[in-house]
């Protein structure tokens, strides 16, 4: 694991080139999947902040942070205790909320706020534990759901990948279509005369979409698998605000996948995706899976590897010096949509609309 560095909020540009690193608080980020959190606490970093989660007795999900107030142990180091998570060394116990309802041995009242610690709004959905990113503050919007998550006649496959990557390099990785044929040559795209298509890159407020058009069904084996019988390919990739890719093709008339990447911003340069993959294909779900499986974690795969090493050599040069082109569809919007968000800047100027065209 590479050390942890920390880049202030408002560190937005070294000297050369940018440093894709944000801090968007005012978001949901998933921490865990629903049956990671059992009885035991679990120590989690959000954005480089060490966080503790539980579930007390009433099955509720709690997030703190992950020290005790009273000599900074870690609380994830404790128990939990009925309604409360009690701390390790003294048995301080806090609910949910934070609130310091125990001091053991004491006389009088263990109610005081200076005993209080930080605690971050929880929510359980769709088999994950959203927390939100900003402390003792009150969510102003709901968490984030899949598309095609619980839909009737889908298969949905889930998976947690960490990558040693920013989260804007993660995102946009994932968004990102012309390396499909190199990176994954043969499972993917690649290994025929690339075709001219057009792409629609829109931007709004909360996220940006790129549709690619008249694509016919690429050669590699994860998209024969899909369609066997070819068909032309209907395709968005789709980013929303803060951390969520969104990659959804259309394969001839009855085949529909949508792969979901819900991002969490461990540290800056460390990203956790919790993969969702839903698909509806002509070709029963339970034949698909177990052979789309080793093929979509080997794809997973080449990318974390490729995103380590450019993150690596990011750091070696100082920062993301990058030279884009046209091809280069949803990077700048993803960076221009995070940047505005944590400068605080309002989001009129956000509505935009472009066609290219390019050969994949
Ligand atoms: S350090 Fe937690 S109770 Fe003393
Ligand atoms: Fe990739």
């Amino acid at each position: 694991m590479r050390p942890m560095t920390a880049s202030p909020p408002n560190e937005l540009r070294s000297a050369h080139g940018h440093r894709s690193v944000a801090h968007l608080k005012d978001h949901w980020y998933v921490l865990c999947t629903s049956s990671e959190l059992r009885t035991r606490p679990l120590a989690r970093t959000l954005m480089g902040t060490p966080l503790v989660l539980f579930r007390n007795a009433n099955g509720e999900p709690g997030a703190l942070l992950d020290r005790c107030p009273h000599r900074n142990v870690p609380l994830s180091m404790g128990s939990v205790e009925g309604a409360e998570l009690q701390c390790g060394y003294h048995g301080w116990r806090f609910d949910t909320a934070g609130t310091c309802t125990t001091v053991p041995g004491l006389c009088g009242d263990p109610v005081d706020r200076a005993r209080n610690v930080a605690s971050h709004a929880c929510k359980e959905q769709d088999g994950w534990v959203w927390v939100w990113g900003e402390p003792d503050s009150e969510p102003t919007r709901e968490p984030y759901h899949p598309k095609a998550a619980g839909l009737k006649g889908y298969t949905e496959v889930r998976r947690t990948v960490d990558f040693e990557a920013t989260l804007h390099a993660t995102i946009e990785n994932a968004l990102d279509v012309p390396h499909t044929a190199f990176l994954h040559k043969g499972l993917f795209r690649g290994g025929r005369e690339p075709v001219e298509i057009r792409a629609v890159v829109t931007r709004g407020a909360d996220g940006a979409q790129v549709q690619y058009l008249d694509e016919p069904r690429p050669p590699g084996l994860a998209a024969k698998l899909l369609s066997p019988s070819g068909g032309v390919v209907t395709h968005y990739d789709r980013f929303w605000m803060p951390s969520i890719s969104e990659v959804e093709y259309n394969i001839g008339t009855e085949n529909h996948l949508v792969t979901t990447g819900i991002c969490t911003p461990v540290d800056d340069f460390h990203t956790r995706i919790y993969a969702h993959v839903a698909f509806k294909l002509r070709l029963p779900g339970w034949l698909v899976a177990p052979v789309l499986q080793p093929i979509v974690m080997k794809i997973f795969n080449q990318d974390a590897w490729v995103l380590r090493e450019q993150t690596a050599a990011s750091e070696r040069w100082d920062g993301e010096v990058y030279t884009s082109t046209e091809l280069d569809l949803m990077g700048p919007q993803v960076w221009r949509l995070m940047r505005r968000s944590q400068q605080g800047r309002p989001a009129e100027d956000d509505d935009w609309s472009k066609e290219v065209r390019l050969r994949v």
